[in-house]
């Protein structure tokens, strides 16, 4: 008996995870896998059941998928509970994009204003599926993909009892990349990355037990510049990611190259009337119309439109280090307990850990991290723990200096201005205002 449950589970991208459930069902042999979804998701979340149920038959693996409008009995017993959700749906996306460009600020889903107004909206409710998993499931582990993943991972160990790891697709999908670059197994590689969530850095490369970090700095300008599908492919310059002396990640553009990412996003804007959740809506629309083909029975290629490549790669491979005791070691997103020592030990940080079964081990580093690497990341991280602080009392004190503080906003009025507007546009989801 193995039981998954996946809150949030009439997600366009629940295809993925059910293909990597599949994929790995030798050595995770799944056996009940529940999709979970709420009322106003309960058409998506019938036409992810059908597509997923004719998947499943196709591969022949023996797993009974169960599909509920009743998040507790998906949770009921559950091993492991994926959690996707995305709190007032891509209309509340659409929102935190446009509400910053209104202010002249960068309008993104997880970074900056439009991550900190998801996060207002999200913790209550992840906690409160938190207060599910402690009565009913409390040996399971919660894998969440819900972003800002690392504000909502830090929420979870905060705030509730439940054992969690924070996924990202990103360190996946860099560790792919390096070692495509070196044209080797990713087995012969370890490449540290570390930081927190959309805010990591690689740090270190080591070949079958070389260390080719110089040689690896020399060779960036090919691999720094592909991105996920959702963050423009702005070219890095050479002299300057020499200069950090590691390998930003994608999500680094909006703080190194702000002026820039903010006119790209502004001019799509004005020759468009849309930001990138409306750009989602559309591919969505699209893979749905496909989902619903009684002919398909497999992940459609379309999926790759989005920003979330390789998640499904990620989170199946975490679940199956878990269940099997492995002992890999892979980027996620845990407690720090000292690991990034100029950081506080309850904070969320993204790091590489040894995953066993009683959850993952961060690994600690090898040098401390540089200043330049220091101070954004401490900034960035006390404006994650200020923003959860307002998102789970509803403190409008610590709202303020959370957005204050962050790099992409640093401006008081701005702050008061844009909290002003997020909290007035979000109302019907933030109980705790
Ligand atoms: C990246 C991030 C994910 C995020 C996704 C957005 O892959 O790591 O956390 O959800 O992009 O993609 P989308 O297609 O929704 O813009
Ligand atoms: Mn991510």
């Amino acid at each position: 008996h193995l039981k998954i449950a996946v809150i949030g589970g009439g997600s366009s991208y629940t295809p993925e995870l059910v293909e990597g459930l599949i994929r790995y069902h030798e050595v995770f042999p799944v056996t009940e896998l529940y999709l979970a979804d709420i009322e106003q998701g309960a058409e998506k979340l019938r036409i992810i059941g059908e597509l997923a149920q004719r998947m499943i038959n196709a591969s022949g693996k023996l797993i009974t998928l169960y599909t509920t409008l009743d998040r507790r009995e998906a949770i009921r017993d559950a091993d492991f509970v994926a959690t996707q959700i995305r709190v007032g749906m891509l209309d509340a996306r659409s929102r935190d994009e446009k509400i910053p460009l209104s202010h002249q600020l960068i309008g993104q889903e997880t970074t900056g204003a439009g991550g900190f107004a998801k996060a207002l909206r999200t913790i209550p409710v992840i906690l409160g599926i938190c207060r599910d998993i402690e009565e009913l499931a409390p040996n399971a582990f919660m894998i969440n993909f819900t972003n800002p993943a690392g504000i909502i991972t830090e929420a979870v160990s905060k705030y509730s009892k439940v054992k969690s790891v924070g996924l990202c697709n990103l360190p996946i999908g860099t560790k792919m990349q390096i070692a495509e670059l070196y044209g080797v197994e990713q087995t012969r590689m370890f490449i540290e990355i570390v930081g927190i969530n959309h805010l990591n850095w690689t740090t270190r490369v080591v070949l079958d037990g070389d260390d080719v970090t110089e040689d690896f700095m020399t060779r960036l300008g090919s691999i720094g510049q592909s991105s996920p599908a959702n963050i423009p492919d702005l070219e890095w310059d050479a002299e300057f990611i020499h200069s950090v002396g590691a390998l930003p990640c994608a999500y680094h553009r909006y703080y190194y190259m702000k002026e820039e990412m903010y006119g790209e996003m502004l001019e799509y804007y004005q020759a468009t009337g849309k930001t990138r959740a409306d750009d989602v809506k559309e591919v969505e629309a699209e893979l749905f119309e496909l989902y619903k083909q009684p002919e398909l029975h497999e992940k459609p290629a379309q999926l790759e439109k989005r920003g979330g490549a390789y998640y499904s790669e990620a989170a199946v491979q975490l679940m199956k280090s878990i269940y099997n005791d492995t002992g890999d070691i892979q980027t996620v997103n845990v407690r720090n307990q000292g690991a990034i020592p100029c950081l506080p030990d309850d904070v969320s940080i993204e790091i590489n850990c040894v995953i066993k079964s009683d959850g993952p081990h961060a690994l600690g580093l090898v040098k401390p991290l540089p200043p330049q690497i220091r101070g954004l990341l401490q900034v960035v991280k006390s404006y994650e723990e200020l923003t959860i602080e307002a998102a789970v009392k509803g403190d409008y004190a610590s709202a303020l200096q959370a957005l204050t503080l962050h790099p992409l906003v640093g401006d008081e009025r701005i702050a008061k201005a844009v909290l002003a507007d997020i909290l007035e546009q979000n109302a019907d989801f933030l109980p705790q205002f």
